[in-house]
This record gives C-alpha cells, sequence and structure tokens, in this order.
C-alpha cells in the first residue's frame, strides 16, 4: 500500500500501536584518513543527531504491510528487492531472520513511514529509517539480539546504519561502524538545507583524490572553535559534482551561522546558530528566498 498526500498524523493516530523517531544525522566533522582493500574509506566523523526526522509507526496486521507518506514518499522504492530496495523493509527481513534462527517468533507488522527528510541527501535518511525499524520492531516483537550481532546486522544495512542505532553524539571511526559516545557534545541549533538535489555516496567517494587526509586528533571542549578547525573531506567532490551547494552553503552562512558546513556527502549543508530562535528565524528567510528547497531549524541532541 502507497499512501501520498495523507495526513499520517490521522493515520498514525489510528492504526498504529508503537511509534520511533528516525533522526537527521548531521557529520559535524568528515575526515577521511583512508581506504581499505576493499574499497570502503576510512573515516573520522564527529556525528549528532537531531530531535525530528523521519517517523515509523508499527501495528498489529494479519499480513505484512507498508505503506508511505509525508513532502519526500514519492521518491522511495516500496519493495525489499535489490541493491535500491527499501532500508526499513530490508532492515524487518533480516531482524526476522535472525530472530527465527534463533527460535524467537515474529507476527506479520504493518509499517508507515513518514518520510520527512529529503532523500540521498547527506542526514541518514534511509539509514536512520533503517535503524528506527530495528528499534521499533525490536519493542513491536518484544525481542532483543546480543549487541555485537545487532552491531553486525546492522552494518550489513549500511555503514551509517549503526551509528543511527545509537543517535546520541558520537564519534565515529573505521568505515563508521567503530563509536565511541561524545557525551561532552552539547545540544545545538541548526538550520539543515537542502537544494533537492539527490547525491550518490559512492560517486562522491569515487570522486575523492585525497584519501589520506589528516585525522580529527584531540577533542577540544570548546567546541565551536574545535569545530571549525575541522572539514568534511567529502565536501569538495560533492560541491563540484552539485553546483546548488556553493549556493546553499553561501545562502545559510549569510544569516550570521557561527559554522556552515556540508553533512555526510551531500548535499544537505548545516549552519550551527546561536539559538533555536536565531535558527527559526533563519528558516523563515531561506524559505522566502527559495521556496522550492529545503530548509528545517532542529535542535541536536546533547548537553544543554
Ligand atoms: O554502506 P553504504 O551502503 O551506506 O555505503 C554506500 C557506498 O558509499 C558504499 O558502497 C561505498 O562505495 C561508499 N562508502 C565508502 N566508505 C564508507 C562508507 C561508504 O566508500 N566508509
Amino acid at each position: 500500500m502507497f499512501l501520498d498526500n495523507v495526513s499520517s498524523d490521522n493515520w498514525l493516530a489510528d492504526k498504529a500501536s508503537l511509534f520511533e523517531l528516525a533522526p537527521a544525522k548531521i557529520n559535524l566533522a568528515l575526515h577521511v584518513t583512508g581506504q581499505r582493500a576493499d574499497g570502503y574509506h576510512l573515516l573520522e566523523s564527529i556525528v549528532t543527531f537531531a530531535d525530528t526526522g523521519d517517523r515509523l509507526a508499527f501495528s498489529d496486521a494479519d499480513a505484512d504491510d507498508f505503506s508511505v507518506s509525508g513532502r519526500f514518499a514519492s521518491l522511495l522504492p516500496t519493495s525489499a528487492e535489490g541493491r535500491h530496495g527499501n532500508l526499513v523493509l530490508k532492515a524487518r527481513d533480516i531482524l526476522r531472520k535472525a530472530l527465527e534462527d534463533k527460535g524467537v517468533s515474529t507476527t506479520p507488522v504493518a509499517i508507515h513511514l513518514e518520510k520527512n527528510l529529503p532523500v540521498a541527501a547527506g542526514i541518514g535518511g534511509g539509514s536512520a529509517d533503517a535503524a528506527a525499524a530495528l528499534r521499533g520492531l525490536m519493542r513491536f516483537w518484544n525481542a532483543s539480539l546480543p549487541d555485537a550481532e545487532l552491531a553486525m546486522l546492522c552494518l550489513s544495512l549500511g555503514a551509517d546504519v549503526p551509528m543511527c542505532l545509537r543517535g546520541e553524539p558520537l564519534m565515529a571511526r573505521g568505515i563508521g561502524e567503530d563509536l565511541t559516545a561524545l557525551p561532552g557534545l552539547p545540544s545545538l541549533a541548526l538550520v539543515l538545507g537542502n537544494p533537492l538535489v539527490g547525491v550518490s555516496t559512492p560517486d562522491i567517494f569515487r570522486r575523492l583524490t585525497q584519501k589520506d587526509n589528516p585525522p580529527i586528533g584531540e577533542l577540544d571542549s570548546d567546541w565551536i572553535g574545535f569545530l571549525r578547525t575541522l572539514r568534511n573531506d567529502l565536501e569538495p567532490p560533492a560541491r563540484s559534482l552539485v553546483r546548488e551547494i556553493d549556493q546553499i552553503s553561501s545562502l545559510i552562512g549569510a544569516e550570521g551561522t557561527m559554522l556552515t558546513r556540508m553533512s555526510g556527502s551531500g548535499a544537505t549543508c548545516f549552519g550551527i546558530f546561536p539559538s533555536f530562535e536565531a535558527s527559526e528565524k533563519a528558516v523563515e528567510s531561506l524559505n522566502g528566498q527559495k521556496p522550492e528547497w529545503y530548509f528545517q531549524a532542529v535542535r541536536t541532541v546533547g548537553q544543554g
């Protein structure tokens, strides 16, 4: 079933028994420090999560079902099949198999995804949805997996899924699976902006010429000052591929950010603002200038 232009709030309230947020993931810094023999790149990334994102709802059903609503619903595949199959369904199937292999039975489930985040945007998207599906289904089926097995299962869905499962400020290393909590990272007021040009992550990595960049190094408690010294190494190749990144980054920066960067492999850029009120005002102004693009004020999880 595919629902577009449906008031998902009503749908969710009427039918669902359990909800899960799939928060936008933001790479505050992303250094590419090497490449593995299998082609995956080694990273060091300071990652945090927004207080908004996609929403998933789970309810009892006679047979498995999947429906989608929200601004970006029409851009999603609705089957699990193939390399570009829907990650929510892949997550459901892989978790069910892992549980059934252990003799844990699972019931049919209707999953509804409210797709509020732009797709192929560098802010988690599919990975956040997959992680939220895993969290939600474990609650729905009242089941769990050992941490190490769950981590492997996440990684098999994508390099960003383990971090999205945690949903807290993190330092990510390896290809993104080696995670350390950053409990000192403060809650930040951000504006997310995306020109609604989808970016293919493998394309951006392929365009990267310098792969052995300096690591992030010692953390500093002056977070904004520290982040200013860091980079997103995927930003130059993404800017060369998607011209709108220059423009959206300048527009956000002109609203009075303390720092402006790109997240992940783009094209979403973010600005850090001194207050949430300032980020809301910036979004109003940006929507006036580029009504066809995506702008969202968010608070990130973290201290304060
Ligand atoms: O793991 P995921 O499917 O999200 O990654 C998409 C693609 O991005 C990979 O197939 C790979 O080409 C590239 N990638 C990479 N190094 C990473 C993560 C992703 O080269 N650490």
